[in-house]
């Protein structure tokens, strides 16, 4: 079985998130997502509308997702992959080459952002400050 894993807020969950979540399950067999929780959010200068219990129930729903952990720092990937035995580590291009030290431990692979959509866009909308 290959073991999949990725990070993020995935606040307001969009198309954006949904297209990220369901290449990452492609690349293997069983996605595990790295979820920041609330305090992780603070620490990332990221305040989220839904809470970290509420977006983890949504994530949960999701067909793609097999497993939801906690983000609680940014040193614990390491640790997770070895803990889940991932094969590999999937992020948005928006991160690209930030991870890159993982490759010693499991395959890093950025994959292409959906263009024009994200958590932020949606709440500018909304706000009506576009
Ligand atoms: N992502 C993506 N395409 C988008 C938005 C997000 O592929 N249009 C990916 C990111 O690259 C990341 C994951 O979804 O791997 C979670 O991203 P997150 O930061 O939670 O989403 P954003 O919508 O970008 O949030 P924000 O606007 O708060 O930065």
């Amino acid at each position: 079985m290959r073991t999949v894993i990725t990070y993020g807020t995935f606040d307001l969950l969009h198309v954006g998130h949904v297209n990220l979540l369901k290449r990452a399950k492609e690349m293997g067999d069983y996605l595990i997502v790295g979820l920041s929780t609330d305090d992780f959010n603070i620490l990332k200068h990221k305040q989220s509308f839904y809470s970290y219990q509420d977006r983890k129930v949504i994530l949960e729903s999701v067909r793609y997702v097999d497993k939801v952990i906690p983000e609680r720092t940014w040193e614990q990937k390491k640790d997770d992959i070895l803990t889940y035995q991932v094969d590999a580590f999937v992020m948005g291009n928006d991160w690209k080459g930030k991870f890159d030290e993982l490759c010693s431990f499991c395959e890093v692979v950025y994959l292409p952002r959906t263009d024009g959509i994200s958590s932020t866009i949606i709440k500018d909308n909304l706000r009506g400050d576009t």
